[in-house]
């Protein structure tokens, strides 16, 4: 593999930055400029550029681990293909000008993971000013800034459909199990643990799951919730607060995703308390981690955010869009189609002790 970045004032920070997340992703993910000594576009060649909210965050990173082998296979059939990846380490404005950077060094395509959702307009008018399509993933913009142009795209999942299907899974959980409720009195006493406040699957999907399980019939007692950041180590002492604040009482932790509720199982674990002990504790996401611990009984259940779809989906259209292809004939995974011209959304799966092997070797 080249690794060709053009030289500009911040040239060192790409070259920093893509080395450490090649060795953060491994080497499925190709790491090399967009630059070169070719013109910008209509070369033939497919340049993405890609940049991250924040590379250490757990989904994202074996998202773009997928990411990377898609793009490795469509080098391996013969396409002129690079991919440079930027992280933006939370930093609105450090993404706005690794974008503009990354336009600026050929790039042809953009996959753009917000750090502020509600502030892409910076991003879009550079990107528009260019002729460069952009396609936004996992932090969802909303519609109307989606519309601002016709080459604006979205790939991710339907939030609301997570939250639902972690609150049936908890439904037929506390059915299948009467003894989870372990004081009897009929009402299980639950605690939230949340992704970052502003954020579209966040508020989804507390919102859904809880209100899923009251519709079916489960009475709720909320003792606490707390924001945990996406963050395992974040969660661990939130929940900790609330162990210490609830002692035995909490039955059901429901974790807005899995590293959090890695994070609450951290949490029992450093407490001292027997596992026989905890309460059911649910997360969404099927990270490898997340699935091994479904495996071992220590997290009840999860709900698969399907990273390899998205990034074969986001590959693809990057593709077709770089390379003026047409979007009616992109390769999507099964079932899976754009709708609106605009979105591709994946669909989310529960993941049970049973199924959990299967889905870790995905
Ligand atoms: C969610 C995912 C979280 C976190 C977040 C980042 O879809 O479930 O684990 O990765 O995206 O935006």
């Amino acid at each position: 593999m080249s690794t060709m970045v053009r030289k500009s004032k911040k040239t060192a920070g790409i070259r920093q930055a893509a080395a450490i997340l090649a060795a953060v992703l491994g080497t499925a993910v190709i790491v090399s400029g967009c630059g070169g000594t070719s013109p910008k576009k209509g070369n033939g060649s497919v340049r993405i550029g890609v940049s991250l909210y924040d590379q250490y965050d757990t989904f994202i990173s074996e998202l773009m681990d997928s990411f990377g082998s898609y793009v490795d296979t469509r080098k391996s059939e013969g396409v002129e293909i690079a991919t440079i990846v930027q992280d933006a380490s939370r930093s609105q404005p450090a993404q706005n000008e690794d974008v503009a950077e990354m336009i600026e060094n050929g790039c042809n395509v953009l996959c753009v993971n917000l750090v502020d959702r509600t502030a892409p307009t910076e991003i879009i008018d550079t990107a528009r000013k260019n002729d460069i399509p952009v396609i936004f993933f996992n932090r969802e913009l909303v519609e109307e800034d989606l519309m601002q142009w016709d080459k604006l795209y979205y790939v991710g999942a339907d939030a609301f459909q997570s939250g639902i299907l972690q609150g049936e899974m908890a439904t037929e959980y506390f059915k299948a199990h009467p003894e989870a409720d372990r004081n009897e009195d009929g009402s299980i006493q639950y605690v939230v643990l949340e992704g970052e406040a502003g954020h579209q699957d966040a508020i989804i999907r507390t919102e859904y799951s809880v209100d899923t399980m009251i519709s079916n019939g489960i009475l709720l007692d909320k003792v606490g919730y707390a924001i945990a950041n996406w963050n395992r180590a974040q969660a661990r002492s939130k929940m900790e607060q609330l162990i210490d604040g609830n002692g035995s009482g909490i039955e059901l932790v429901l974790a807005n995703n899995d590293d959090m509720a890695l994070g609450a199982i951290d949490a029992y674990q450093g407490r001292g308390i027997p596992e026989e002990e905890w309460p059911a504790i649910f997360g969404i996401d099927g990270t490898d981690t997340g699935l091994e611990a479904v495996i071992a009984g220590s997290m009840t259940g999860t709900i698969y955010n399907d990273k390899d779809g998205q990034a074969r989906a986001m590959e693809e259209l990057a593709y077709t869009l770089a390379s003026g292809g047409s979007l009616d004939k992109m390769q999507l995974p099964d079932g899976v189609a754009m709708q609106d011209n605009k979105y591709i959304r994946l669909p989310y799966e529960k993941v049970d002790r049973e199924k959990a092997e299967e889905y870790l070797s995905k």
